[in-house]
């Protein structure tokens, strides 16, 4: 469904990606490992339409995304990427319903249909009891998982993440961890999850491995 392929990018003269082609199935979760400063982020901005690669083509489920304007981009971002930070970046000043129910505000959904899916992917994620605390009285683990239900609101066709866990204590980090695989699971939802937790990556079905600016072959 994800089919990045020959991307170069470079930061002034400095190469970060040098042809690096990426394939990701359905369902599928494929962790990116790599150095820091391997391209790890610039990759996953690349695929998940917040940055142009130099060249190269990134195509989800059949739109290439190279060829949409910025404010087409943020349409299909919106509507067919879910995100996941480090840091889970919610909008402190409202409640944990409301960070869920965001997207789908964006993309006008009514109040109460927002609100029933954002409720019932919380009660998914054992966090509906919490759902109407704002994020600074939520737990580290409470909160990414506030993060991960925003980023489901819209039903998207992928998920990525950028060290989902590198903010959480091993118990949390393996919680989520979990909670990927068990919505890959049930929802048959895809993920990219960038991690430098071995844990994570082990339990994803794929691992790419980013060196010298592109995928390592047989690195497994
Ligand atoms: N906007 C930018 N301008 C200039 N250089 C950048 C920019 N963004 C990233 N870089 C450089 O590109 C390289 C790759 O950065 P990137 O963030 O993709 O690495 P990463 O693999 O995600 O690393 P980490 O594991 O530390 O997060 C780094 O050397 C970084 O300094
Ligand atoms: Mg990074």
């Amino acid at each position: 469904m994800l089919q990045a392929t020959g991307i170069y990018k470079s930061y002034g003269t400095l190469p970060i990606l040098k042809g690096v082609d990426l394939h990701v199935n359905t369902g599928e979760i494929v962790s990116i490992v790599g150095a820091s400063g391997a391209g790890k982020s610039t990759l996953l901005h690349i695929v998940g339409t917040l940055d142009r690669p130099d060249k190269g083509t990134v195509t989800i489920n059949g739109t290439d995304i190279g060829t949409l304007s910025s404010k087409q981009l943020s349409a299909f971002r919106n509507e067919h990427i879910g995100f996941v930070f480090q840091f889970h970046h919610l909008l402190p000043e409202f409640t944990a319903l409301e960070n869920v129910c965001i997207p789908a505000f964006i993309k006008k959904v009514g109040r109460k249909e927002a609100e029933q899916r954002a409720e019932a992917l919380l009660d998914l994620l054992g966090v509906a009891h919490r759902m109407d605390h704002k994020p600074a009285e939520l737990s580290g683990g409470e909160q990414q998982r506030v993060a991960v239900a925003r980023a489901l609101v819209n039903n998207p066709d992928i998920v990525l993440a950028d060290e989902p866990s590198g903010n959480l204590d091993s118990e949390n980090a393996s919680a989520l961890h979990r909670l990927f695989v068990e919505l890959r699971d049930r929802l048959n939802q895809t993920f990219v999850v960038v991690t430098h937790n071995e844990e994570l990556a082990a339990t994803a079905d794929r691992i790419v491995h980013i060196k010298d600016g592109v995928i390592e072959l047989n690195a497994e």
